[in-house]
């Protein structure tokens, strides 16, 4: 029998499920308890393939928009955060409706609304087209928020009154990133109204610090994580900055590309926010399945965040 060849594996901790996901998860599952199936699920309630199929067969259905639901069955709103306009029209079709949008998503659309009655004209930092950003956006009336991306566009920004600005982020953004552009518009508006707490959630930095680690001087990081996914793509961009020779995004192991693994004797891994653990420990056992495998758990900070489940549920 052939020796196998070593393959250390640096495990990132914190990883995976943060305090969001785990509570929009058990929100669906607390609904299907209570209500039965089906219950509606308007959008992936979070980013990850595996937990939607999950729950659908526990009998989730998951819809694009409003309209494809009943009016006499309950549905969900993601952890991402939905615009305005739709629980007002989940209210005036008289249907039951939780939200499961992220306690920290939520924080957000309060901030956006507080600048927003103190007259203040407000940019979100986010990428286009994610539902998150069009939850915050649809949080006040088209116009009042201007959405910024890069550092390019803070310098392009001309609002009406300089002095009269405040801005928000997503909260799933590369933490170095966005300090660039916070201190493009801190610079260009000295007084703007910043938050009051980092809006990038304690989740996204904790995971973007621990790849930071894992990255360093490593020949492959893989993250686990749905391309969907904001955050994990986040991961895959920090790891090859802290100097991993190359970082990949996997759904599961079975996308593994194993060529990667070519001279790579130290890999780093990690997963996204909406990636579950056994997704973690099956890539551990096909690493395991090839090479002689020890685990080196890497925990840059301790997680004891959680929160509570809507009333709905639990009254
Ligand atoms: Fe919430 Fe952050 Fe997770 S905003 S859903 S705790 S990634």
């Amino acid at each position: 029998m052939t020796e196998r060849r070593p393959l250390i594996i640096r495990l990132a901790a914190p990883r995976g499920f943060c305090a969001g996901v785990d509570r929009a998860i058990q929100i669906v599952e607390e609904a299907l308890q209570k209500w039965g199936a089906p219950v509606y699920v308007r959008h992936e309630i979070v980013h990850n393939a595996h937990v939607v199929s999950r729950l659908e067969a526990m009998g989730a259905v998951f819809v694009d928009e409003l309209d494809e639901c009943p009016e006499d069955r309950p549905v969900i709103f993601s952890a991402h955060g939905v615009p305005k306009s739709v629980p007002a029209e989940a209210k005036s079709r008289n249907m039951i409706f939780v939200d499961a949008t992220c306690p920290l998503v939520s924080k957000v659309h309060v901030e956006a609304e507080r600048h927003d009655r103190e007259g203040r004209e407000i940019i979100l930092i986010g990428h286009a087209g994610h539902p998150e950003v069009i939850g915050t956006m649809g949080q006040l009336p088209p116009g009042r928020i201007h959405l910024i991306e890069t550092v390019e566009d803070a310098e392009a920004f001309q609002p009406k009154d300089p002095a009269n600005v405040a801005f928000v982020t997503q909260t799933t953004l590369s933490v170095d990133d966005t300090a660039d552009i916070v201190a493009t518009l801190q610079r260009r508006f000295p007084g703007i109204s910043t938050p009051h707490k980092e809006d990038i959630c304690y989740a996204t930095t904790n995971r973007q610090e621990a790849v930071k680690v894992i990255g360093e001087g490593t020949g492959l990081v893989l993250v686990i994580g749905a391309e969907s996914s904001s955050n994990s793509k986040r991961l895959v961009e920090v790891a090859l900055r802290a100097g991993a020779d190359r970082a990949e995004l996997v759904a599961s192991a079975d996308d593994i590309d194993w060529d990667w693994f070519e001279g790579v004797t130290l890999l780093g891994l990690t997963a996204g926010a909406s990636a579950p653990e056994d997704l973690v420990q099956d890539v551990i056992a096909a690493c395991r399945a090839r090479f002689d495998v020890s685990v080196q758990k890497i925990e840059t900070a301790r997680e004891t965040v959680t929160f509570k489940l809507p009333r709905v549920l639990t009254a």
